[in-house]
């Protein structure tokens, strides 16, 4: 597929099949994960597979709970009818997770956020190759990582980068409309 064309046609899934995801299927979409750029090539990024249905159910749990906090702290109506019940249909879940500390030299000049901008880059890597091989997937983060962690059993230094939902899409996704880039020239708010 040209990668312009494979660019616009990922689009984020929220029905899967339960076609099982393949270990070469997997193998192939982390290998493109790790070939995200990363601040000193440190690669601060992990993941979890999951694909065992009662930790699905547990992180489908954090979606309800965490739709329900919206809800409770007068959060956006359309939050209530979010459907969490893909989540635990979903064949494959890869949870990204990344050590904040592993950063680069940003820290050290206002710009903390290396570690999880290396983790963006990976999550959008694997997602690009999961379409390339006939997949959907989701960026997922409907959930509070302080429920999250302790079920997958994520250690208290790692933060959450997102859940991956992927898998075959039941139904072909309609492309949300795209802005036109907003660019200016030479400096912000100078007209092109
Ligand atoms: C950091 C991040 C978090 C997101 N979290 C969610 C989420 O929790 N649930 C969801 O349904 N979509 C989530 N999305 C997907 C966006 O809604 C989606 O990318 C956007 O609407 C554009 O649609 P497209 O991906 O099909 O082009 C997230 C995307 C990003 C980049």
């Amino acid at each position: 597929m040209e990668f312009s064309e494979l660019l616009k046609k990922r689009r984020s899934c929220r029905a899967f099949q339960d076609t099982p995801v393949t270990q070469e299927q997997l193998q192939s979409i982390l290998e493109a994960g790790q070939w995200a750029p990363s601040p000193l090539n440190q690669q601060p990024f992990q993941f979890i597979a999951v694909t065992d249905s009662t930790v699905k159910a547990q992180i489908q749990k954090t979606g309800i709970e965490a739709k329900q906090t919206v809800l409770d702290n007068s959060g956006p109506a359309w939050a209530g009818k979010y459907p969490m019940n893909f989540i635990g249909d979903c064949p494959l879940i890869v949870v990204v997770v990344y050590d904040p500390t592993k950063g680069g030299l940003g820290s050290y000049f206002e710009q903390p956020h290396g570690a999880l901008q290396a983790a963006s880059a990976c999550i959008q890597n694997m997602m690009l190759q999961a379409t390339d091989i006939g997949l959907d997937s989701l960026w997922f983060t409907f959930f509070s990582p302080l429920t999250l962690k302790p079920i997958l059993e994520i250690p208290e230094e790692l933060d959450i980068a997102g859940a991956i939902m992927i898998g075959k899409p039941a139904m072909e996704g309609k492309a949300p409309p795209r802005k036109s880039p907003k660019v200016y020239k030479d400096r912000f708010n100078t007209d092109a």
